[in-house]
Order: structure tokens, then C-alpha cells, then sequence
């Protein structure tokens, strides 16, 4: 999108949407970061588990300790005392929201961009979610979430989207000085950082997702993380019978703030032994998604029109995902098609190269239950408690105005963990075919 007085290198190519060759010819690689650095090490970790015939954490024929095991390596990788295997993310939000005490009559303050789990996790509950809007990190804004805080607030959901953290630092200031709970979400940014310290070891817990989509991966799973004994021993409670255990396995029956209810969300140990191989090979595929990211990005930052995504710091930014951002929506759209015409889509289980009003269930209006307000049980749950009738979110779109516009003008990138220079090359190119076009042109493009 250059005038023709400021081209710098003006691609005078015909574009693949008018009928000229695209910029590549096969789909790029699915964006499943842990997946493309599966091997060997995988498959016997999870035999080693099978051949001992003790698939269950706590005890074995021959109890290899797996589950334990990985959770003290994670621990230790993020610098947190306490790790806790579960089988989602999911579960890992219900379980830390249930350690917080989180019930009818609070508020959790949520971002507009997320996942449709973290919404779940407060309404499951009995809570309200309250959103507040991002800024140009793509995730909450400080400010909005000062303008959230209302006399029923328990705490703050912050989710750092899409592989690169939220503002983190100032957020926990008003976490701090409100007195409210911060849970960090870093479902999508395993193995990220803020000035060396990485996420989750911020707020009082970090959940993390181990779905197939993530940094890594054991096609499903999570872990919650935490500093504090207490929130550790309650969120054992509930993630196993609903007791915690003492330093002898032992479940503790006199403490009645640790006697929950359960919810069964244990790891297996043949999961945990397949996470403590893709933990170890984290920062070699967070390093080749964040080189593959930048190269990219330095490309596009010769576009003052395109607007890239604010990142906090980048070197603690794990790359899974580039944002970049055009001045409308139909903008956008248009050169969203003609990359897709240049070849970079993915093969149809992947969904890369999307305006980010197509992200499903990331974007708060996009969530049908949501915007609806539905309930599991007849009496509409949690919505018309009593406790809760002070609350009175809206949640349709123009809740957050700042997102709503974001979301519209901007197209998400996934980036593989195994592009090669010529992919990334070829990336490059097809963004400049058509980003070197003057706006008009592109905008005469035909919609697909
Ligand atoms: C931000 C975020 N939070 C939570 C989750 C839930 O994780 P899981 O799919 O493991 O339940 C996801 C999964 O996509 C996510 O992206």
C-alpha cells in the first residue's frame, strides 16, 4: 500500500487474485507449535509409562512418578513453588477460580479477547464475568480494567493472547492496590516473559493449556501454578477428591477450608511424561517461532500503513502468532483474500491468515451464551441469582469499542514452529506483492 512517490521496492507483480502466479504453491504448515517437534523422545516417554503398567498418578505396580515429576520441573522452569498437572486449561481456570473462593455475588473482570473457557470458569461458578476492553497489545487494558472495578470485583482474569504477554506489570498494581486476585491465563503463551520473568509467576496463579494448539502440547492437558501454599493445597483439593494431602500423600480432613468438593480433573502419568519431553524442547521451538515472527515483522515494519501490534518485550514474546492491523475493515478483508490468493492459508485444519472477527470463540461477541446469557439449569443460572442482581453486564458487541474496531481491521497469522527461510521468504513476499500496491488498487480487488 505505497503511493507511488514513497515505493521503496514496488513489487510489479500481477497479483494471484487477478489471475497472476501466487507466491507459493502448498499450504503452509498447521500452526501446532508442540506437535512439529514430536519424536522418539515422545513415544518412549509414554511407552516407559505403559511397559511399568501404572498409568494413574498416585499409585502403581510400578509408579513412575511422572506427574509428580513434571510438576516440579515445571515449577522450577518458571521459578514458582508450586505446580499442579490437570487435563485442561479449562480445568485449570475452574480449579484456580474454586482456590480463590470465586461464588455467586462476585464479579471477575475478563478480557474482550480470550478463549470462551475463561468465561466458562466465572459462570460455572455462580460469578459474573465483567468485560473490560484491550488496547493495542490485543489484551486488557489497564485503564478499562480501573473502570471494571466495582464494589463486587473479586479479581481479575488477565489472558496473554495469542503468544506475547498482556501489561502485565501494571496490571498487577491494581490488582494489588485493589485488593483483588490476578490470574494470569497463559493458556497461549507457555515458556513467554516480561523483562526475564516469565508468565504466570506474576499474579497469585498462572493457568496453562496443553491442547494440541499450544507451545506444548500433549493433545490435552493444563497446569496452575502458584506461590502461595494455600491456593496450591485448595486447588489440589478440588482438582482431586476434593482434599488435600499432606507432605505424606495423607488427604487432611481437619482443615475445613481444604475439605472442597471434587472435580476430577487428575493427569494421567502418561501425559505428564510425554509434557516433561516438550518442556524440555520449549525453548527451542518458542526460539524458532519467535525468529520466523520477527523476520516477518521487520518486513511489514516498512509499511507505515500497516500497524503491528504493540508487544510489551519482545524477547519475551514466544511468537506463535503476528497481528497486524489496517486502517478499516474493508482493508482488512482485502488483504486478508489476496494473501490468501498468494498461498498463505493452511490446509483446512488449520486457520491461518484470519480477519480476527472470524476468530470463533476469542472474541467476546462471538460467544452465543455469552451474549445471550444462557444457563445449564432452568432458573437461569447464574444470571438471575439474587446475589448476583446487581450485576448487569452487557455483553453484546459495542461492549468494548476499542476491540470491536481492532478486531475488524486486523488479521491474525499463526507462525508454525517449522517454517523454513523459504516459507518465511515466501510470506514475506506475498505481504508485499500486495502491501506494495497502492491502497486503491487493492481496494478495486475483488472479495473472494
Ligand atoms: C486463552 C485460553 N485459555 C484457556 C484455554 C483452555 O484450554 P483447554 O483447551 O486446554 O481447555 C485456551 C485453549 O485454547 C485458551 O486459548
Amino acid at each position: 500500500m505505497r503511493t507511488s512517490e514513497n515505493k521503496l521496492t514496488a513489487i510489479e507483480e500481477k497479483l494471484a487474485i487477478e489471475g497472476g502466479n501466487p507466491a507459493r504453491t502448498k499450504p503452509l504448515p498447521l500452526e501446532f507449535p508442540g506437535v512439529h517437534y514430536m519424536d522418539e523422545d515422545e513415544v518412549k516417554a509414554a511407552g516407559r509409562v505403559l511397559t511399568a503398567h501404572s498409568p494413574f498418578r498416585h499409585y502403581g505396580i510400578n509408579l513412575q512418578r511422572e506427574a509428580e515429576t513434571f510438576e516440579s520441573e515445571f515449577a522450577s522452569f518458571l521459578g514458582v513453588n508450586h505446580a499442579l498437572a490437570v487435563t485442561s486449561g479449562t480445568a485449570a481456570l475452574h480449579t484456580a477460580l474454586t482456590a480463590f473462593g470465586v461464588g455467586p455475588g462476585q464479579e471477575v473482570i475478563v478480557p474482550a479477547y480470550m478463549w470462551v473457557s475463561v468465561i466458562a470458569a466465572v459462570v460455572n461458578l455462580g460469578a459474573i464475568p465483567v468485560l473490560a476492553d484491550i488496547d493495542e497489545t490485543f489484551c486488557l487494558n489497564p485503564a478499562a480494567v480501573e473502570r471494571a472495578i466495582t464494589p463486587r470485583t473479586a479479581g481479575i482474569i488477565v489472558v496473554h493472547m495469542s503468544g506475547a504477554p498482556a501489561n502485565i506489570v501494571e496490571l498487577l498494581k491494581i490488582a494489588r492496590q485493589k485488593g483483588l486476585f490476578l490470574l494470569e491465563d497463559c493458556a497461549q503463551c507457555a515458556g513467554g516473559s516480561v523483562q526475564d520473568k516469565k508468565v504466570g509467576t506474576f499474579g497469585d496463579i498462572g493457568i496453562f493449556s496443553f491442547q494440541m494448539n499450544k507451545n506444548m502440547t500433549c493433545g490435552e492437558g493444563g497446569a496452575l501454578v502458584t506461590n502461595d501454599s494455600r491456593l496450591y493445597q485448595r486447588a489440589f483439593a478440588c482438582h482431586d477428591t476434593g482434599y488435600a494431602r499432606d507432605t505424606n500423600g495423607r488427604a487432611i480432613f481437619d482443615d475445613l477450608d481444604l475439605c472442597l468438593w471434587a472435580r476430577g480433573y487428575r493427569i494421567d502419568e502418561m501425559r505428564a511424561a510425554i509434557l516433561r519431553v516438550q518442556l524440555k524442547k520449549l525453548p527451542r521451538t518458542i526460539a524458532h517461532m519467535h525468529s520466523s515472527k520477527y523476520r516477518i515483522r521487520k518486513a511489514l515494519e516498512l509499511y507505515p500503513e500497516v500497524r503491528l501490534r504493540k508487544i510489551i518485550d519482545p524477547a519475551g514474546d514466544t511468537g506463535c502468532f503476528l497481528i497486524s492491523t489496517y486502517h478499516d475493515p474493508d482493508t482488512a478483508q482485502r488483504v486478508s483474500q489476496a494473501l490468501r490468493a498468494e498461498g498463505i492459508v493452511t490446509s483446512s485444519e488449520g486457520v491461518n491468515n484470519v480477519v480476527m472477527t472470524d476468530w470463533g470463540l476469542h472474541i467476546y461477541y462471538n460467544i452465543t451464551s455469552l451474549v445471550n446469557k444462557t444457563s445449564a439449569d432452568k432458573k437461569g443460572f447464574p444470571w438471575h441469582l439474587s446475589e448476583n442482581a446487581h450485576s448487569k453486564a452487557s455483553y453484546a458487541k459495542g461492549a468494548c469499542p476499542v476491540a470491536d474496531s481492532l478486531f475488524e481491521r486486523s488479521i491474525l497469522l499463526a507462525i508454525p514452529s517449522c517454517l523454513t527461510e523459504e516459507d518465511e521468504q515466501e510470506i514475506i513476499h506475498a505481504f508485499r506483492k500486495v502491501l506494495d500496491r497502492p491502497v486503491d488498487t487493492l481496494k478495486a480487488l475483488p472479495i473472494l
